[in-house]
């Protein structure tokens, strides 16, 4: 695996299969009395947000707490950024606090590339959301929810999601997790379609391991699972469909639609929602969304990644339940 995770494209798909496998070990430590490992204490884990962020820095913190490191939570309002200081600046400043691993969401796409292969830090950095570009914990934390829901206990083949069809539907333009997942899902062997308005599709998606329908009625009975995108207005500078009354009708997901997926199907949304816009309340709350597992699995995934990139290679987890510095 490489140092630094930056974007779901790095990752081999025996990389992704170890990351999904060393998640499942932490998950059942969830389901322990006491959910800490000592794994990474006395390492340092700075959680770096420019933009806002409820579910990925609170799960990151959850799960590098879970691992005993010591947890740096930075976020750019409230911050000497506001005084004009330059990532740069902010970066070598975590670095003299002894950074081993660096968390960052940034509004701008590339910026945890720059910091991972600028020299500012040494330590391992994980792309928690940068800009329209990639979400790859997202990414993961999808993945490893698919495999539960669809294979359940039988997952950890290593081919779990093979042949299965992933639709994602809504901005696809402003997406980061639909880019995350595309890369991953095919790695992992998946057919994912994209179903979008035509001006929420990005240009040279040709490119992309994916099919693109705009027949969104066509293809929800094939799909294993639907995710269902936000509708991102906080990046949108036009007019990208009439009204929202006309969005939701063309391309949300409400309970009649939900009805013609197959019954194995499950909804997912990265969160947050914009309930009544790309999906109904009735659906959000259904036993079919998984969009608060996606949540709880967050952290296993999370866990993941910070333990195999701070330099786990054997089993995470001990046989007998590891005891803390607070369990003795
Ligand atoms: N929370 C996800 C992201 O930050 C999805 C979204 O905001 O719609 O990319
Ligand atoms: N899914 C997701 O990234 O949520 P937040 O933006 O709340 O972190």
């Amino acid at each position: 695996m490489k140092r630094h995770l930056i974007s779901a494209a790095d990752l081999t798909r025996d990389d992704a299969v170890l990351i999904l496998d060393t998640a499942e070990e932490m998950a059942r430590v969830a389901d322990r009395p006491i959910k800490k490992l000592p794994t990474l204490r006395g390492r340092t884990v700075v959680n770096l947000f420019f933009e806002d962020s409820t579910r990925t820095r609170i799960s990151f913190e959850a799960a590098a707490k879970r691992l005993s490191a010591d947890v740096i939570n930075f976020s750019a309002k409230g911050s000497s950024v506001s005084k004009g200081e330059s990532l740069k600046d902010t970066a070598l400043t975590l670095e003299a606090m002894g950074a081993d691993a660096v968390v960052i969401r940034h509004g701008a796409s590339g910026a945890p590339y720059r910091l991972a292969t600028s020299g500012w830090i040494d330590g391992a950095v994980v792309n928690a959301g940068d800009g329209t570009h990639e979400h790859p914990t997202q990414a993961l934390l999808d993945a490893f929810t698919m495999r539960r829901r669809l294979v359940g206990a039988d997952a950890g083949t290593g081919r779990d999601l093979d042949g299965r069809r992933i639709t994602i539907v809504g901005d696809v333009l402003h997406s980061r997790v639909a880019r995350s997942n595309v890369h991953l899902l095919h790695t992992l062997g998946a057919e994912v379609t994209l179903v979008a308005p035509p001006t929420l599709v990005p240009i040279g998606v040709e490119q992309w391991p994916c099919e693109v329908s705009y027949d969104r009625d066509s293809v929800l009975p094939k799909s294993d699972a639907v995710m269902m995108l936000r509708v991102q207005r906080e990046r949108m500078n036009a007019a990208f469909f009439p009204t929202e009354r006309e969005y939701s009708r063309r391309y949300g997901l409400d309970g009649d639609r939900m009805a013609r997926m197959p019954e194995h199907a499950i909804v997912m949304h990265p969160g947050p929602m914009n309930r009544g816009m790309e999906i109904t309340a009735q659906v959000a709350d259904s036993d079919r969304c998984t969009a608060v597992e996606q949540v709880a699995n967050g952290v296993s995934t999370r866990m993941a990644v910070l333990y195999l990139l701070l330099g786990g290679n054997e089993s995470a987890i001990s046989p007998t339940p590891a005891r803390t510095e607070e369990s003795k």
